[in-house]
């Protein structure tokens, strides 16, 4: 597939090292540390088995974890307290000084520039354009077959052809595209790997750059190297930071929630026609598979300051994971917070964060769910398990998403 060298298979080890095929339901261990302490002293990983490597420490090695919903709302609220600093040495070093690593004043500059290019009048044609057609593209692949393997031939594919084509790349890069995107996270894997891609993506980026500066077009590169506040624009680099920075955080993230939230209906089939048979409860089904299984389980802080949080003291220089699983599954805050449940009352849940750095894409994000979620309730009537399938199950522990959803429909 890929233009690159080896046989190695980046997405397989990315897979291993954030825990699929490990960990396959760590929400009991999670309710058991909450019920422990609402903090936890040390990575979550640790109750896994799965270390966090050194070069994602904090210089002092002190590291605690925030489960509850309130500990993590507060952590995420705080950014002075606890700051974003703290991805600058580890992910920052791959993708560059981006908004995720930013700290105010400066971040709020930095997005309100960025945020020109994800208004609501955008997003309307990203539906018209973009979006249903990569959608109905690929079904129009599977309608006819009467099964298909929706992860491999669905939910994977049609987050990334989506910012593909949001950015304006041209398709034929998008195996190569995708590929140095996974080896850029993969930095608990290989961080020479990381480098190497974050340079690729850089050089790849500068050439589509130079042209959109010249002519622009009607994509979002394009509005990035044209937007302004005050006067000022955003530099290159700015530029190639934001969007290595793009493909990991919108597609790796809508695969695997779109995945679960089409396995949890699936596995609910009672749910299933509910939602399939009134289309009003898309909107609550999407936010319940969110709830239920955020793709990414936890994010990261540093204490800038000696800190208490819900009883427990934090060293200045510690690094504080936000534990957005175990927050979601908080059970002062849901009942019966382990089941999948469209009709639960609706609450705000944290996968896409809180405060100043909530999840920039989240429209996005729900906007292509929505429109996946109606055209396969749309195109594929019937749909339902293969009851042949063997075990098929939601797995992993940083990221999670179910490796195969092998479905029947018609
Ligand atoms: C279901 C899908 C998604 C989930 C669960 C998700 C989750 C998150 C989370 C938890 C954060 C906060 C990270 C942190 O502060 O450490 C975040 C930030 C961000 N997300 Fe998403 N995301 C999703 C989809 C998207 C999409 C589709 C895009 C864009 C195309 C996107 C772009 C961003 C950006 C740019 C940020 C950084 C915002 C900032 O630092 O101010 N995300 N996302």
């Amino acid at each position: 597939m890929a233009t690159d060298d080896d046989d190695r298979d980046p997405f397989a080890e990315f897979e291993h090292a954030s825990g699929a095929g490990v960990v396959r339901d760590p929400y009991p261990i999670f309710a058991e540390m909450r019920r422990e302490c609402p903090v936890f002293k040390g990575p979550y990983g640790d109750r896994f088995g799965l270390p966090v490597p050194e070069s994602m420490m904090s210089k002092s090695g002190a590291y605690y974890t925030a489960l509850s919903y309130d500990a993590v709302q507060r952590v995420l609220l705080d950014g002075e307290t606890f700051s974003s600093s703290g991805y600058a040495p580890t992910v920052g070093m791959l993708m560059g000084h981006s908004i995720l690593e930013m700290d105010e004043p400066e971040h709020g500059r930095y997005r309100a520039l960025i945020q020109q290019a994800f208004g609501l009048k955008v997003m309307e044609r990203w539906e018209a354009d973009i979006v249903a057609p990569i959608v109905h593209g690929l079904i129009d692949r599977v309608v006819d077959r009467g099964c298909a393997e929706l992860v491999r031939e669905l939910t994977l594919p049609f987050p990334i052809q989506v910012i593909a084509a949001i950015l304006g790349l041209p398709e034929a890069d998008l195996p190569r595209f995708h590929r140095w995107a996974v080896e850029l996270i993969s930095i608990m894997v290989d961080i020479a790997r990381g480098f190497e891609a974050s340079q690729k993506l850089r050089d790849y980026f500068a050439g589509i750059l130079a042209e959109r500066r010249v002519a622009p077009r009607d994509d979002l590169i394009s509005v990035l190297s044209q937007a302004e506040l005050d006067g000022q624009r955003l530099t290159d680099e700015e530029i190639f930071a934001f969007l290595r920075l793009l493909l990991p955080a919108g597609a790796e993230t809508t695969y695997r929630s779109s995945s679960s939230l089409l396995f949890g209906l699936l596995t609910h089939p009672d749910q299933l026609d509910a939602v399939r048979g009134d289309r009003t409860l898309i909107k609550r089904a999407i936010e319940e598979g969110l709830r239920w299984e955020p793709p990414l389980t936890g994010i990261a802080r540093l204490a800038m300051r000696d800190v208490e949080l819900a009883g427990t003291r934090i060293p200045e220089g510690a690094v504080v994971s936000a534990c957005l699983g175990a927050a979601n599954r908080d059970d002062t805050r849901w009942e019966r917070p382990d089941d999948f449940d469209v009709f639960r009352e609706p609450k705000p849940h944290l996968a896409f964060a809180y405060g100043a750095h909530t999840c920039l894409g989240m429209h996005l994000a729900r906007m292509e769910t929505r429109v996946m979620l109606n055209a396969v309730f749309d195109r594929l009537p019937g749909l339902r398990l293969d009851p042949t399938a063997e075990d098929v199950h939601v797995t992993g522990l940083a990221f999670r998403a179910p490796r195969a959803l092998p479905v029947l429909f018609g």
